[in-house]
């Protein structure tokens, strides 16, 4: 029987892309993808379904795309999983339409967090999105008090100790990506998912995905990991020596997930 299409599902700054590594993560990217994608005599083409799963807003993705070279993905989901972008067949207007259903108010959540977060500030407009709000922020407790106050039709994620989005509870990286692989038929037992902070942990978590926490993680994503029980480790893979890209390949040949060419 046919291998199952493997399905990589990954988060970008920090995870695909590391920024700290001495040329922007731009050498391990590119390993990566020459990794991914089989030659033969009718041309190059990919063996493996790439979605990318980014807190940036399709604006700051094109930035980010440009900056470091990035291959293009089969799909995009952007602004912490509140919308979804695949070319040629745009399945953004069901995810919306799902988003919008489970209630949303951007006004409400905007007092609230005057109210339980007052030393947040409004990130850039461009991260302003119709079902994403988003501030800088560096008191947990804030972030605490917020995800206390909020309604059940909304999430608060704080991620790195910085950024805090909130979100359609319904919205999120898990909810996201869980959507988009029932879209594209991908099996969950051969999807490996990747992350760095703590908004990747709804997607790592998904039932019977396998999961990579690259070596850079930031400390709450490491400690999600620590915490797993014994069956549940046993589906991600953790390197402390290896970071972003090199992680990522390094899982992917862990769990059987290339096809050796
Ligand atoms: C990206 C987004 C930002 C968000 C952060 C964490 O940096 O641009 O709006 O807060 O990811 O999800």
């Amino acid at each position: 029987m046919a291998p199952l299409r493997a399905t990589l599902a990954t988060d970008l700054d920090g995870t695909l892309v590391d920024h700290a590594d001495s040329d922007g993560g731009r050498t391990a990217l590119q390993t990566l993808f020459a990794a991914l994608t089989s030659s033969s005599s009718s041309g190059a083409s990919r063996a493996v379904t790439v979605i990318y799963n980014t807190g940036r807003s399709p604006t700051l993705y094109a930035d980010l795309a440009r900056e470091v070279s990035l291959p293009p993905p089969d799909v995009l989901i952007c602004s912490v999983g509140t919308e979804v972008l695949r070319q040629g067949k745009d399945i953004d207007e069901t995810w919306e339409a799902h988003l919008d259903e489970g209630g949303w108010d951007a006004q409400l959540i905007r007092t609230l967090v005057e109210t339980h977060a007052p030393s947040a500030t409004p990130q850039q407009a461009s991260e302003q999105r119709k079902h994403k709000l988003s501030w800088k922020l560096y008191v947990e407790s804030e972030a605490n008090a917020l995800a206390d106050a909020v309604p059940s039709w909304a999430r608060v994620i704080f991620s790195t100790g910085e950024d805090l989005d909130v979100v359609p509870s319904r919205a999120g990286k898990g909810n996201a990506l869980a959507f988009v692989l029932r879209e594209v038929g991908a099996d969950a037992s051969t999807t490996l998912c990747c992350g760095d902070s703590g908004n990747d942990v709804l997607m790592l978590g998904l039932p019977d995905v396998r999961g990579c926490v690259v070596g850079n993680a930031a400390a709450e994503l490491v400690s999600w990991f620590q915490a797993l029980d014994d069956d549940a480790r046993q589906r991600v893979f953790y390197d402390p020596s290896l970071r972003g890209a090199t992680a990522i390949l390094a899982a992917m040949k862990a769990f059987e997930l290339l096809l050796e060419v």
